[in-house]
């Protein structure tokens, strides 16, 4: 197994085995693994499975957008509550692929029997080492694989696109039209480049990719966490243009899962050792910062999931939401004056 940096010095240049042939794709691997004992013993699935032939998604209880790239390969929302975990229960769905940023919610997947494998996207694509990394995921994993983003409609879309014509199951074409089932907005060009660009991988690079499916995937430095604190920040930003909700050219825009995320960032900065690049004397002071930060963006949250009822007093929740992102964007500046600058 290779790094994600040799990786992807392997697939520099590699165009031409990329696109070697259809046939390269091993097809042992094409229809699953052969059934456990413990798939044998499971009880039959009991909603209506999504189909590649089918020109309209699907919704269950907690589930939503559901469309087919394989038969055994659904793309669709983030499973939500009780309720999501026990619709992909009853439609036997054995791995779990999120290419959402927020961490899943692995122990009702566990509590399941179900797998997660967490390998986030961005939402104007994503480059070829993820690509290979994401076709390998669903190549190896038992399915049926449930690929989800937030809304299931252009991420999850975008990915499963790829994915389905890396492993040679789909034409380009063939991808970006169960792309249009799901509702991909045309806006996200880098996405639907994802179905167009890409052709079959050679079994012989996705097997040079890492086999370790984490389940849940964070910046590996203090840089890589700022770099997705700056993106998760812009998009709160024109979150909150439009009101708290999502502008018409982003329909993605989740802007109570950045707020959860942002949290999450600010957690993980202040309790773990990624301070350890910061000098000694300065780790304390920081440490506290990001622990005040992050109930600033944890009350975000909260003010956001205020506004979701319809008898809310939106005024006065956008109101106090504006007022909390400004004291976080102070805050950038204000750290990065004493600590980076
Ligand atoms: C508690 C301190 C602190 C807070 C709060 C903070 N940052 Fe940072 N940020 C840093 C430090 C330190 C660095 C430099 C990291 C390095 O180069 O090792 C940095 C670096 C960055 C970078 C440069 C990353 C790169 O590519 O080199 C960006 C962008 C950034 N921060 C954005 C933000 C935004 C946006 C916010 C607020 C929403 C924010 N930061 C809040 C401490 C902070």
């Amino acid at each position: 197994m290779l790094s994600r940096t040799s990786l992807a010095a392997l697939l520099v240049g590699s165009a031409a085995m990329l696109a070697a042939t259809g046939s390269a794709t091993d097809p042992r691997h094409a229809t699953g693994t052969p059934p456990t004992a413990d798939a044998l013993t499971a009880p039959p699935p009991t909603l209506p499975k999504p189909s590649v032939e089918s020109l309209r998604p699907l919704d269950f209880p907690g589930l939503h957008n559901l469309v087919a790239f394989h038969d055994e390969v659904w793309s669709g929302s983030v499973p939500q509550g009780e309720a999501g975990f026990e619709s992909l229960k009853s439609l036997g769905v054995r791995t779990i692929l999120s290419v959402d940023g927020a961490l899943p919610d692995l122990d009702r997947a566990r509590a399941r029997g179900m797998r997660y494998v967490h390998l986030p996207i961005g939402y104007d694509g994503f480059d070829d080492v993820r690509k290979v990394e994401l076709a390998r995921a669903v190549r190896d994993l038992p399915k049926p694989i449930y690929i989800h983003c937030h809304h299931g409609k252009h991420r999850s879309a975008g990915a499963s696109a790829a994915i389905a014509v890396s492993l040679g199951w789909l034409t380009p074409d063939e991808a970006a039209a169960r792309m249009k089932v799901s509702g991909t907005a045309p806006g996200y060009a880098g996405l639907w480049r994802c179905a167009t660009d890409s052709a079959p991988i050679a079994a012989a690079l996705l097997d040079a990719a890492p086999a370790d499916f984490p389940e849940r995937t964070m910046p590996s430095s203090l840089v890589a966490a700022m770099v997705e604190i700056d993106e998760v920040h812009d998009r709160l930003k024109l979150a909150q243009k439009s009101g708290w909700r999502a502008p018409e050219d982003h329909p993605d825009l989740a802007p109570l899962a950045d707020a959860g995320r942002l949290a999450d960032l600010y957690r993980m900065l202040h309790d773990d050792h990624r301070l350890d690049e910061v000098p000694a004397s300065e780790r304390t002071i920081m440490r506290e910062w990001l622990v005040r930060d992050g109930l600033a963006a944890a009350q975000l949250e909260q003010l956001i999931e205020a506004m979701g009822p319809p008898t809310s007093d939106r005024g006065a929740l956008a109101q106090r939401a504006d007022a909390s992102l400004a004291l976080l964007g102070a805050s950038c500046t204000a750290c990065h004056r004493q600590h980076r600058d």
